[in-house]
C-alpha cells in the first residue's frame, strides 16, 4: 500500500509545475499528456478485481508517454510493457522506473509498426491500453492481428465507442478531486473495455424442410 502511495505522490510532484504551465507537449506521432496516477492504480485494480483482465496477460501500453502507466501496471503484478515513439519520453520513463523500483519494458519506435516490437511480437500482448491518442490505429491493429479475446482498454471521452472489429464490453468512470492545484492530467477518468471477437462466419444456408 506505501508503495503504491509513493507511486501517486511522485508522479503528482512530476506533474506540478510551479509555473503553473502544463508539460503537456506534441510529439512526431501525437500529443503527450499524462493520465491521472490514481485513475491508473484504480482503473486497473477494478478492471484485475472483476476478472475483466488478467495478471496472466501480458500488458501493453501503446503510447507509454513518461511510463506512469506501464510502471502502474508493473506494481500491481502485470508484466508490463511501454512502447513510444518520442525517445526523450521513452528515456524518462526508464529513469521513472528506476525511482519507483520496478523494471518493466520500454520500446522506442511506433505502435502500429511490427518491427518496434522485435524480436517480440505485438501478438503476444493479451491487453493492450491506450490514453486517447491514435486510438483507432491501434484498435484497427488488435482487430486485424491480435487473437480473439485480446482486450483494449482505452482510458479519456469519447463518445463514439464504435471500433470496428473489436466488440464493447462495459465502461466505468472515476473521479479524483484530489489532484493538486496545478493539474494536467484528467480529474475524471473514463475507461471503456473492447474485446477481440471471432470473425464472423457467413451463416449456413437454412435447411429445406
Ligand atoms: C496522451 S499520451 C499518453 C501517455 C501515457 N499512456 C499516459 O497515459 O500517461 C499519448 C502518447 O502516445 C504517443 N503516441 C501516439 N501515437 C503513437 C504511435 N503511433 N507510436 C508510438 N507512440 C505514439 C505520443 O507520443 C504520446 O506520448
Amino acid at each position: 500500500m506505501i508503495e503504491l502511495e509513493r507511486y501517486v505522490q511522485y508522479f503528482r510532484d512530476v506533474d506540478f509545475t510551479p509555473s503553473g504551465t502544463s508539460i503537456c507537449r506534441s510529439t512526431d506521432r501525437g500529443v503527450y499528456l499524462p493520465s491521472n496516477p490514481v485513475h491508473i492504480l484504480i482503473g486497473l485494480s477494478c478492471l484485475l478485481e472483476a476478472g475483466a483482465i488478467s495478471k496472466s496477460d501480458k500488458f501493453l501500453d501503446a503510447g507509454s508517454g513518461d511510463g506512469r502507466v506501464t510502471i502502474g501496471a508493473s506494481l500491481l503484478g502485470l508484466d508490463a510493457t511501454g512502447v513510444e515513439y518520442d525517445p526523450h519520453l521513452i528515456a524518462l520513463a526508464r529513469y521513472h522506473a528506476t525511482q519507483i523500483n520496478v523494471n518493466p519494458t520500454f520500446l522506442q519506435g511506433d505502435f502500429t509498426s511490427d518491427e518496434t516490437f522485435y524480436p517480440g511480437n505485438f501478438t503476444d500482448f493479451g491487453v493492450v491500453y491506450n490514453f486517447i491518442n491514435n486510438e483507432r490505429d491501434i484498435a484497427a491493429k488488435i482487430a486485424n492481428e491480435s487473437p480473439v479475446g485480446t482486450k483494449f482498454v482505452l482510458y479519456g471521452h469519447m463518445d463514439d465507442k464504435t471500433l470496428p472489429g473489436l466488440d464493447y464490453q462495459f465502461g466505468f468512470k472515476h473521479h479524483d478531486f484530489k489532484t493538486p492545484v496545478n493539474p494536467i492530467s484528467p480529474r475524471i477518468g473514463i475507461f471503456h473495455i473492447y474485446r477481440k471477437l471471432p470473425a464472423k462466419r457467413a451463416l449456413a444456408p437454412a435447411a429445406r424442410l
